[in-house]
This record gives C-alpha cells, sequence and structure tokens, in this order.
C-alpha cells in the first residue's frame, strides 16, 4: 500500500500521516504539499526522517506535479486534504479556495482514473450541510453551504459524486466536524485564542458567541478518516464526528482559565461573517460507528492540554504569527473592530 497524503504538512493531514506510519506498519506515505501559510514542514519534523515517507512540494491543481508523483511512486490510495479552510480569509478572497477546493480536486479525480487508483478518499466538512437550529445532519442530508469557502467545499464534493456515478471512480468522503488540537495554524477560534492570551491580549469574540461548533480532537479524526479508508464503502460519505457539541463563549470559558485570564481579555465585537455565519453544526455518526470506530479524547481535558501544547511549544508557532502575510490578514480582518486592542 503507497498512501498519497495531498496537504500533509497541514493540521489534520500532518496528524494523519503520524497515526498511518503507526497502524499501517506497511505502508509507504507519500506526501504532497504546497507550503502556502498553513503547512509547515517543522510539523512533519520526526515523520520526514521516517524512510517509509517521502515529501514532493507541489499543488494538487498541477496535473504534472500529481502524475509525475502517481507514476513514480506506485501510489495506490490517495487521502486529499489539501484545501483553503478558513472561513474568514474566504470573506475577503475566495479565489484561491476555489482553485484548490473545487479545481484542485478535479485535477485529482482526473489522475485517479488515468492511473486506477484503488481507493480516494477525500476529506470534506459538516460545514457543506449548511446550519441546523436543532437535531442533527445525517449523511443523507442536503448540501446547502451558506459561506464562500464552505461553498468551495461542497464544489469539490460534487466533483467527488460526479466522478463516482460517471466514471466509477472508486471514491470515498468524510465530512469531519470542528478540529482542535496541536500544531493547528493561529487563525481559527481555539489556536488563535490560545496564542492571542499567551501573549496577554484581548480576544474579538463574534457577537454574543452563542453559535454552536461540534469539536474533535485532530487524532481522533485522523484515525476516524484511516478507518473509511480501510473499512468504508467505495461511493459513500461518512461524517466524522464527536458529538461534543459548546457555544464558542464555552470554549473560550475554557480557554481564559487554562490561560490563567479573565472576563476581561474577551472582546465582543461585531459579527464579520455577517449573514454567512453558521448558527450550530450537528452531525449523527451511526453511520462510522456501524464500521466499528468510535473518537476516544474527551473534550475538556484534552482542550486544556492542547493549550498547555501550545504554551511549550512556541517554537512552532512563534514564527507564524510574526510573518508579513499573517500580519497583513489580521490587520484587514480584525482592525476596524479590534481598534487599540489589535
Ligand atoms: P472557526 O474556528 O473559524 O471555524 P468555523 O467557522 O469553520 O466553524 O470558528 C469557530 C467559531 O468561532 C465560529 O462560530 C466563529 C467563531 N470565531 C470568533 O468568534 N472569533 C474569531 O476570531 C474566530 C476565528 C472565530
Amino acid at each position: 500500500m503507497t498512501v498519497l497524503v495531498t496537504g500533509g504538512a497541514g493540521f489534520i493531514g500532518s496528524a494523519f500521516v503520524r497515526q498511518a506510519l503507526k497502524d499501517l506498519p506497511e505502508a509507504r506515505i507519500v506526501i504532497l504539499d504546497a507550503l502556502t501559510y498553513a503547512g509547515n514542514l517543522s510539523t512533519l519534523e520526526n515523520e520526514l526522517k521516517n524512510p517509509r515517507v517521502q515529501f514532493y512540494p507541489g499543488k494538487i491543481q498541477d496535473p504534472t506535479v500529481v502524475e509525475g508523483i502517481l507514476k513514480a511512486e506506485g501510489v495506490t490510495h490517495l487521502v486529499n486534504f489539501a484545501a483553503e479552510s478558513h472561513n474568514d480569509r474566504a470573506m475577503l478572497e475566495v479565489g484561491s479556495f476555489i482553485q484548490t477546493d473545487v479545481y484542485g480536486v478535479y485535477t485529482l479525480l482526473e489522475a485517479a482514473r488515468k492511473f486506477k487508483l484503488e481507493r480516494l478518499l477525500h476529506v470534506s466538512t459538516d460545514e457543506v450541510y449548511g446550519s441546523i437550529d436543532t437535531g442533527h445532519f445525517t449523511e443523507a442530508s442536503p448540501i446547502e453551504p451558506n459561506t464562500p469557502y464552505s461553498a468551495s467545499k461542497a464544489g469539490g464534493e460534487l466533483q467527488i459524486r460526479a466522478a463516482i456515478k460517471a466514471h466509477g471512480t472508486p471514491a470515498l468522503i468524510t465530512r469531519g466536524g470542528n478540529t482542535y488540537g496541536p500544531y493547528h495554524f493561529p487563525e481559527k477560534l481555539i489556536p488563535f485564542f490560545i496564542v492571542r492570551l499567551i501573549d496577554g491580549k484581548k480576544v474579538p469574540v463574534y457577537g454574543d458567541g452563542s453559535q454552536v461548533r461540534e469539536w474533535i480532537h485532530c487524532d481522533d479524526h485522523a484515525g476516524g478518516i484511516l478507518h473509511v479508508l480501510q473499512h468504508g464503502q467505495i461511493g459513500e460519505a461518512y461524517n466524522v464526528g464527536d458529538k461534543n457539541e459548546r457555544t464558542n463563549m464555552e470554549v473560550v470559558k475554557i480557554l481564559l482559565e487554562e490561560t490563567g485570564r479573565d472576563q476581561n481579555f474577551i472582546k465582543s465585537i461585531p459579527d464579520p461573517r455577517r449573514g454567512a455565519h453558521d448558527k450550530r453544526y450537528s452531525m449523527t455518526t451511526d453511520k462510522l460507528e456501524a464500521l466499528g470506530w468510535k473518537p476516544k479524547k474527551p473534550f475538556e481535558e484534552s482542550l486544556r492540554e492542547t493549550v498547555r501544547w501550545y504554551k511549550s511549544n512556541e517554537s512552532w508557532w512563534r514564527p507564524l504569527v510574526q510573518t508579513e502575510d499573517y500580519q497583513r490578514f489580521i490587520r484587514a480582518f480584525y482592525g476596524p473592530a479590534l481598534g487599540e486592542d489589535l
């Protein structure tokens, strides 16, 4: 088994690489990553020393790169983590999302067909379902994305669906919940707030913080994806979640406690996502559980452990928040609302 992990230097992709090296002792792991701002080789420092791992820099939307790797490495399985994934960045600019999350998926599908891969697993998100006030999304729920980002992920998924039907491509889809844990680029709620609180800065909560997200640890998310790769049925989609729903304020309270900060570090700002801010995400996971998989990490304890990881791994994240690109995004997106608290 030779598994190509696209986006393997990113947050969930790198967790998957670690998991796959452990659980697939015979497999070779080939990583393709564009090393954008959110993909970092320091995340894979240990894994890259493993003789079973091969790394290639490059974009999934480049067919020459993708097909070259499939040919040179004899790839049998492909797991696609490569994506632009930050909702707030997509509020400012969505072209790069469509390039990677839609056109990139098309490129992978074409290559998978040409090289007759055994399996292609596409990693998607529960956000493609849109928002749900009560009850839970199942895999049969309609795809109704509300944000520029989730619409780009839905576009990729629809290409997968069509390739399965039109060409019999042996593809599967996973739809994961909001993910947290080590090596998470500090722009999404949890890692962004942790690094700001460590630095003694206020955290910008959108509106009243009553939105609900379903959180899953990156090791559980990666484990669920690996389980679907091995045991899922071709042509099917699987929700990968932890049924662990929290309001943003509940999450922020734990982060304040664990960093030793008080309520004064919360700054409520007008919602920058406007009408595109989904109120609640919630999924059933019966389909995945029926394959014999369950998440293991308890939320609150693992979230506190994540805060401690950021406290003791400043050398990983400090250079990332000092880049010009990062500073520019934070200024552009939060500057007007945070003012002197930026
Ligand atoms: P995020 O981590 O960006 O994930 P997603 O939008 O994909 O669910 O956001 C999680 C929640 O946190 C969402 O309701 C928006 C909110 N949020 C803030 O209140 N402030 C912030 O600075 C960020 C990044 C998110």
